[in-house]
């Protein structure tokens, strides 16, 4: 079955996308530039695990070119695909250029606190960025609704790390970028979570078996390219006392509440995610 016959009907996905730019006015969007006091940034305020963290997160949200690519392959806007196909994906393509200006926000707030701070030159960093960020990224996934489930736990992850994170630095400037960062992946965890209940509400039984496949194989990005990913994510796992699976639970409140009553998918899918946060 291609990604193309299993589409959300395109007034669903409209009414995602404007609820998304709706939450976005540019009265609260930020700017690298004007919102920090970069000349207070301190990381020896920092313990080593957190400075430690600040490099990890800072590589997550730099492979951007490689997510972004994600949805141009999968989504296309040309004549790879028919006319609905592309109205579709046009239409999502609003979101998505939204979405990745603010993910690049990220990576150049982030960096910028790495050089301000005293973690990092400019140079040396832009360097390692490179070495990581050219490496490959993809999603082997078949049904659309698998792009959204998996980027609803990645964002309600990361939300997550940033918000807990935040509580325990003790540095004003690094504490400011993240409750920024946080609240941004809070608003696309939001979008992402609009997106799944549609097509739950629309495909029922037939887009839970797709989004189970997305937790059984479930890998945070970049976990199969950057050097040292595990023995690093479990450290600053440590640091900000943070566990990935904790947004499992957030992926199944969002469909037990798209769906009437529980079928045996569900319930699947329940148990499954239950297992991992024993796991965890
Ligand atoms: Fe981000
Ligand atoms: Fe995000």
């Amino acid at each position: 079955m291609s990604i193309e016959s299993t589409l959300l009907p395109v007034d669903e996905l409209v009414a995602a996308v404007d609820g998304f730019l709706a939450a976005s006015p540019a009265v609260r969007a930020w700017d690298v530039e004007t919102a920090f006091d970069w000349a207070a940034a301190d990381a020896g305020r920092l313990s080593e695990g957190q400075r430690s963290a600040v490099q990890f997160v800072t590589f997550i949200e730099d492979h951007l070119p490689g997510y972004f690519d994600v949805y141009q392959r999968c989504f296309p806007v040309d004549d790879s695909v028919d006319l609905p196909a592309f109205i579709h994906n046009r239409e999502l393509y609003h979101f998505t250029v939204r979405w990745a200006l603010e993910e690049d926000t990220h990576a150049r707030a982030l960096n910028h606190y790495q050089v301000a701070a005293g973690i990092a030159d400019r140079a040396t960093l832009r360097h390692e960025l490179a070495v990581e960020g050219r490496k490959p990224f993809d999603l082997p996934y078949e049904h659309p609704v698998q792009f959204f489930a998996y980027a609803l736990v990645q964002e309600k992850a990361t939300q997550m790390y940033y918000h807990q994170l935040r509580d325990v630095v003790d540095e004003p400037v690094l504490a400011a970028v993240l409750t920024r960062l946080a609240r941004d992946e809070a608003r696309h965890f939001s979008f992402m979570a609009d997106v799944v209940t549609r097509y739950l509400r629309v495909q029922g039984d037939a887009a839970v078996e797709p989004i189970r496949d997305v937790i059984a194989g479930f890998r945070m990005p970049l976990s199969d390219t950057l050097r040292g990913y595990w023995r690093w994510a479990l450290r600053i796992a440590d640091v900000a006392d943070y566990d990935h699976t904790a947004a499992y639970e957030h992926l199944l409140k969002v469909i037990d509440r798209a769906v009437d009553a529980r079928t045996e998918k569900v319930d699947e899918l329940a148990d499954l995610i239950g297992q991992f946060r024993t796991l965890a």
